[in-house]
């Protein structure tokens, strides 16, 4: 079989790259290593930026969003028993971020993908991808005990974090910055109305929580949680206890608590690779990064590599101008270290360190006063939630 770009992984960054390489008329290939509701049963993002909607819009996967996302123009920061609003549209002239779950996302670029009738390989074991050192690299990979061969012009590797592509590229080619956090957050869904209209980021001494939602009828909390933790060890009771716990009176008041209908633990790490770009190999989304999620940059960030990608790639394929892949992974890079940055700043703030002490309590106290009281700090925090401009810098 031949392609033009072969795409390896089925999460957002590559639905998203595929079904904008259909748009430019550029023939593509996803293989994925897992079945469809494998993929659509992982409860992950649920902050969308004006960038990634924007992506979206172009990509033609807009209209069930722009039905059922919910657009907030603020989110709470609680700290010291008291709950302080950060309005976003007030502090960067009107934008707004969009509540819309990945799953959602995910499901509305699978269904398109399919009404264009494109080819997404799922289940494919042992892929491996070969000579993207050269113009003529190929991408193998077995089905129902049968290995297959796909040739191609360029490959994308778009399979997170514990995927194929990164790893196969020789070590002295690659360099890899890295910061382990001494928590994980603990996430649960469930079918309750959300605790508030908007988001809740709180800093307790018992450690950070998070109060989000994915519509008017179903929630998702997160509790910071020694990483020694098991899931199992946490009961629906236990979790609502100890959110309890972590919020001010009146949200303690106002929660409504249910059965969970998912419950898992997620690590955080702030993860680069550098560079993106090795001969006709790119990495894109988290394959290539990992933001701690605090401040929700994760799924933006691929949204952004995959618009720079697409643009490159259909400027390769169709204009024969290999300008846009040359400047791909520095593009893509300098974005990349400012929503890092932001990340690591917003969950050190916000999360109780094994070493911190009293005294690292009151500074973080002391911080977010700041922030709230000065303009020029709440600003600091909107501009970017919401997400820096795409010509920030330029
Ligand atoms: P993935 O979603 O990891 O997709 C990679 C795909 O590649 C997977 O389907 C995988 O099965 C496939 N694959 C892997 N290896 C292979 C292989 N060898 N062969 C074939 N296929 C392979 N981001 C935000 O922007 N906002 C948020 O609010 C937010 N909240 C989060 C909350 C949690 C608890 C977590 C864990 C993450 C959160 N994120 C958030 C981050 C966001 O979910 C990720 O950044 C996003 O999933 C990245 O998409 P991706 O397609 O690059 O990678
Ligand atoms: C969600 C996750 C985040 O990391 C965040 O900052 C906001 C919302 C969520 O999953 O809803």
């Amino acid at each position: 079989m031949r392609t033009q770009v072969v795409i390896v992984g089925a999460g957002p960054s590559g639905l998203l790259l595929g079904q904008l390489l259909h748009k430019a008329g550029v023939d593509a290939v996803i293989l994925e290593r897992q079945s469809p509701d494998y993929v659509l049963g992982r409860i992950r993002a649920g902050v969308l930026e004006q960038v990634t909607l924007d992506v979206l819009a172009q990509a033609g996967v807009d209209q069930r969003m722009n039905k059922e996302g919910l657009v907030h123009t603020g989110f709470d920061l609680l700290f010291k028993g008291e709950r302080h609003r950060i309005d976003l549209s007030g502090l960067t002239g009107g934008q707004k971020v969009m509540v819309y779950g990945q799953t959602e996302v995910t499901r509305d670029l699978m269904d398109a993908r399919q009404a264009a009738g494109l080819t997404t390989i799922y289940e494919a074991d042992d892929v491996q991808i070969h000579d993207f050192d050269s113009d003529h690299p190929s991408v193998s990979y077995s089905k129902n005990g049968k290995t297959q061969t796909i040739s191609c012009d360029f490959i994308a590797g778009c399979d997170g974090f514990h995927g194929v592509c990164r790893a196969s590229v020789p070590r002295k080619s690659i360099q890899e910055f890295e910061k382990v956090y001494p928590f994980g957050w603990l996430g649960v869904l469930s079918d309750t109305p959300p605790v508030h209209e908007e988001l809740i980021y709180a800093n307790s001494p018992r450690g950070f929580a998070l109060c989000s939602q994915r519509s008017l009828t179903r929630s998702r909390y997160y509790l910071q949680v020694p990483l020694t933790d098991k899931v199992e060890q946490w009961s629906d009771d236990a979790f609502w206890g100890e959110l309890r716990n972590r919020l001010d009176p009146e949200a303690r008041e106002n929660l409504v608590t249910g059965t969970s209908i998912e419950k898992s633990i997620a690590p955080l790490r702030s993860f680069v690779t550098e560079p993106m770009r090795f001969g006709t190999l790119f990495l894109a989304g988290d394959a290539a990064h990992i933001v701690p999620p605090t401040g929700a940059k994760g799924l933006n960030l691929a949204a952004t590599d995959v618009k720079y990608l697409s643009d490159a790639l259909i400027e390769a394929c169709v204009e024969k101008s290999h300008a846009g892949i040359d400047h791909y992974s520095t593009r893509c890079l300098a974005r990349i270290w400012r929503a890092e940055r932001f990340s690591w700043w917003f969950t050190s703030l916000m999360h109780r360190f094994p070493d911190q002490g009293e005294i690292g309590q009151k500074f973080q106290e002391a911080e977010l006063d700041y922030l709230i009281h000065s303009e020029a700090g709440s600003r600091t925090v909107a501009e970017n939630y919401v997400g820096l401009p795409l010509n920030f810098g330029e």
